[in-house]
């Protein structure tokens, strides 16, 4: 019923032969003759077609899907409904699994390494786009003739979930259970930390050679995740070294907020442990593989000292009138905290943001093929406070300006353009004037050129003239924000989110375009995307200062571009 045959056409698609089968899909291996190759196109139940929940979500959540462009993640070409067969369309790979190479035998340390480094990188990447991945699984980690590892099935889980009413088969569901999460074995919400789970029972797996939990049914083994403790990595393996089972430990601790944040917090951990642990060597195969200490962002952040380094160059010759560039130490280790956990917060739309006319958008950088959003219009600002301060960007004269190999903040046009280029998790900020102001509204609109949906950018706040210290408000087009204090000498505290990145819902993601809002004033700090409020915290360490611009490259991204106009700043009623 659900099998296609040989030869048979599905859209433009002529299938070869069934390749492999799972829980829920079947894979086929099939022609793509307009591209003239072979492609992979993963068959969903053709019962979910029945369902007006996933018809819905199907079209949405796939584009999402399709979006991801990591080395390690893999293409997801197409996708698409044919005569009720639903389909995603993916690169053929002819090697096997992640699954099929460990029962092949047990994995040298070296080769350990190098596989969890791409699959955590791959997971931190697609968390930063919002993406639990919520079937992590060997399976679900292809392998090409190099050895190199691609992960697939994103998200499939979760629009598999959108028609659980039809779907009965519990194990498919919820996961697999021998890589599930205590909280989605118990059905409760989850984020991307239970991906972590799911890493560290993988990692778990590659250094013992073999899974915490096993029992006769997968209940019992769903079970066991939810309430037995786990076996420590040694009792399996004797000569595991200390620092390494710790680090396995915290990643599989049964409550989420115990284990890492982020898979790249998970990862450098493990880099950490194995520097630590180095005089171990399980396996005979000798340390070779050239490409098992290839990181150089993670390691540079995990270096740093406790307090943020900013103020790399000199200041501008307009005083405190100008730039600043540095690196975001806690944004660096917590930025790919992404999307989840996502925080419902009550907001609403502020007088004095309400749509009025249209800002066009200044058509500077043509944003490349792969990006979908066309230019669109933002809400102009319309505020009902007395105006302190405007700038169109037409005089050129007013902000700090900085022409550097690594960074630029140059006027472009009649807006004002920051970059950040051959640096990773750097930031650079620039001001207009050195006035001081308390209890204001600011607005900005951003345009992100180069497309990258972790750069962040938006509105900093209250810098002291004394010191490099302030607040700064940003977000970034993969829908994350935060409300952060920097205060010279200490690391930055994130305000939101227990000191962590969040993601809201309400940035709609991937747009060229943001009207980007700030209030700082009255003891509090809130953040506004396109008239909508985002987040709102209470802090009072600064009651005033200086205004400006500021935009971050994000992690493992080597450049940020952001272009900013028609700026405001006025009375906070
Ligand atoms: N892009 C691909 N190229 C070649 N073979 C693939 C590809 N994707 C999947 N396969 C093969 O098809 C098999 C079935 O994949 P499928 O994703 O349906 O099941 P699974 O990963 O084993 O389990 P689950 O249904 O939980 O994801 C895989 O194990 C793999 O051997
Ligand atoms: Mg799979």
């Amino acid at each position: 019923m659900d099998t296609l045959q040989p030869g048979q056409m599905l859209g433009s698609y002529r299938i070869i032969e069934q390749v492999g089968k799972g829980g829920m899909a079947t894979v086929y291996k099939a022609y793509q003759p307009s591209m003239d190759r072979n492609v992979a196109i993963k068959v969903l139940p053709r019962q979910l077609a029945e369902s007006a929940e996933f018809a819905a979500r199907f079209q949405q959540e796939a584009r999402i899907i399709a979006r991801l462009e990591h080395p390690h993640i893999l293409p997801v070409f197409d996708f698409g409904e044919s005569d009720g067969v639903t389909y995603f369309v993916m690169r053929y790979l002819e090697a096997g699994t992640l699954k099929t190479k460990m029962e092949a035998g047990p994995l040298s340390l070296n080769e350990i390494d190098r596989l969890f480094t791409q699959l955590a990188e791959a997971l931190n990447y697609a968390h930063g786009h919002g993406i639990v991945h919520r079937d992590l699984k060997p399976a679900n980690a292809l392998i090409d003739g190099s050895g190199n590892l691609f992960l697939t099935d994103f998200g499939i889980a979760k629009l598999l979930e959108s028609a659980s009413p039809r779907l009965t088969q519990t194990d498919a569901i919820l996961g697999t259970p021998a890589y599930i999460s205590p909280e989605q074995a118990k059905a409760e919400s989850i984020n991307q930390r239970s991906d972590i789970y799911s890493l560290g029972i993988i990692l778990y797996e590659m250094v013992t050679g073999s899974v915490p939990f096993v029992a006769d049914t997968p209940l019992a083994v769903i079970l066991k995740h939810i309430s037995d403790p786990l076996p420590p990595p040694s009792v399996r393996k004797k000569d595991i070294p200390e620092p390494i089972e710790q680090v396995i430990l915290k990643a599989l601790a049964k409550d989420p907020s115990d284990r890492y944040a982020t898979a790249s917090e998970f990862l450098s951990a493990w880099k950490r442990a194995l520097e630590d642990g180095e005089t171990i060597q399980r396996s005979p195969e000798p340390k070779s593989a050239p490409d098992s200490r290839t990181w150089t962002a993670l390691d540079q952040t995990q270096g740093q000292p406790a307090s943020a380094p900013s103020s790399v160059p000199s200041s501008s010759s307009k005083g405190l009138t100008g730039w600043v560039v540095g690196c975001l130490v806690v944004a660096c280790l917590a930025f790919s905290v992404a999307g989840i956990g996502i925080l419902f917060l009550n907001w609403q739309t502020p007088a004095f943001l309400a749509p009025a006319t249209s800002t066009l958008f200044p058509t500077l950088t043509p944003l490349p093929p792969t990006q979908p959003p066309p230019p669109e219009t933002t809400s102009a600002p319309n505020n009902t406070g007395e105006i302190l301060l405007q700038d169109d960007f037409s005089q050129n004269d007013q902000w700090g300006t900085l022409t550097d190999a690594d960074y630029s903040v140059e006027y472009d046009g009649e807006a004002l353009r920051m970059k950040v280029f051959q640096q990773t998790s750097w930031f650079v900020w620039s001001t207009a004037s050195d006035t001081a102001y308390q209890n204001i509204h600011i607005e900005v609109t951003a345009t992100n050129n180069d497309g990258e949906a972790s750069t962040a950018f938006g509105i900093m706040c209250h810098l002291q003239a004394t010191s490099d210290s302030y607040y700064y408000l940003v977000m970034t087009p993969g829908g994350n924000y935060a409300i952060a204090l920097t205060k010279e000498g200490e690391t930055d505290l994130f305000l939101t989110n227990d000191d962590q990145w969040d993601h809201s819902d309400l940035i709609v993601e991937n747009k060229a375009t943001y009207r980007v809002g700030a209030d700082c004033g009255n003891g509090r700090l809130t953040l506004y995307v396109d008239g909508q409020q985002i987040a709102s915290v209470t802090d009072s360490t600064f009651t005033s200062g200086i205004v400006g611009l500021y935009t971050w490259s994000g992690e493992n991204i080597r450049t940020a571009d952001v272009t900013f106009d028609d700026f405001i700043v006025t009375t906070l009623e």
